[in-house]
């Protein structure tokens, strides 16, 4: 199974993400991830996104797109992936149905997460994440079970993302705005959406989506 997961950031795409990766034993690739990790390594490109992701702006389509493609060739992907925040414009949606065409691969179910603004900035606010294994919490709605133990891996140290504060999720949910019509467009004349409340609680999402996707195994 190829799937793209789509919503408002915050919307709990890397949330889910993390659970059907491991209940389909296929990888979750969050282009965000891959680009904090350029980051993080103060790669030349790196140093490039850096301030458009601090403010919550898209990273150029060509930059994002060869990232990657050099992850979806790799014998990781090869059965399969889940797509975490790429496409991000109608670029993007057609750039990656060319670049699957040229390696026979197709997209199979696209999971379109409907939330409201509101909800989503405090979720936004309210998480934090392993430092060690980059589990998810959140301080309303999700802390960890033993209070500054990571679930996972037990690691000690949490990180929160500079780009959620306020400002800039304000400015994440515009430049969504703007353009995730088009890309909902885009899949649904191609009859591949499939829409889900995503202010519904986590197992129950979960529950959504693998019938979902077991709609299309069957
Ligand atoms: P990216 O990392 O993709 O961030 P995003 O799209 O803004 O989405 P988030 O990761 O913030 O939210 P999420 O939906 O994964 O929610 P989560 O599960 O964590 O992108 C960051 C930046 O990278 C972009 O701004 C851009 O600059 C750049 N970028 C990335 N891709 C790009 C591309 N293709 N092209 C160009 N630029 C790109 O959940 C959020 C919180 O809520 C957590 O604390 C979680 O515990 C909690 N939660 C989750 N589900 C629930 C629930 N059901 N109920 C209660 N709490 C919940």
């Amino acid at each position: 199974m190829n799937i793209v997961f789509l919503g408002l950031p915050g919307s709990g795409k890397g949330t889910q993400a993390y659970l059907l990766s491991n209940e389909l034993n296929i990888p979750s690739i969050s282009t965000g991830e891959l680009l904090r990790n350029e980051i993080k390594n103060k790669s030349d490109i790196g140093l490039v996104i850096k301030r458009k992701m601090d403010i919550g702006e898209l990273v150029d389509d060509e930059i994002v797109i060869n990232i990657l493609k050099a992850n979806l060739i790799k014998d990781y992907c090869k059965n399969g992936f889940i797509l975490d925040g790429f496409p991000r414009n109608l670029n993007q949606a057609i750039k990656l149905e060319k670049m699957l065409d040229e390696i026979n691969i197709k997209i199979d179910k696209v999971i379109n997460f409907i939330a409201d603004e509101d909800v989503i900035i405090k979720r936004i606010l309210g998480r934090y994440s392993c430092k060690n294994c980059n589990a998810i919490y959140n301080t309303f709605y999700n802390n960890t079970k033993i209070d500054g133990e990571c679930d996972r891996c037990g690691s000690k140290e949490f990180d929160r993302r500079l780009d959620d504060n306020e400002k800039t999720i304000r400015n994440r949910i515009e430049v969504f705005n703007q353009s995730n019509f088009k890309i909902v467009e885009f899949y649904s004349k191609k009859n591949l959406i499939v829409s889900v409340d995503a202010l519904k609680l986590v197992p129950l999402i979960f529950e959504e989506i693998k019938s979902s996707i077991n709609n299309n195994l069957n």
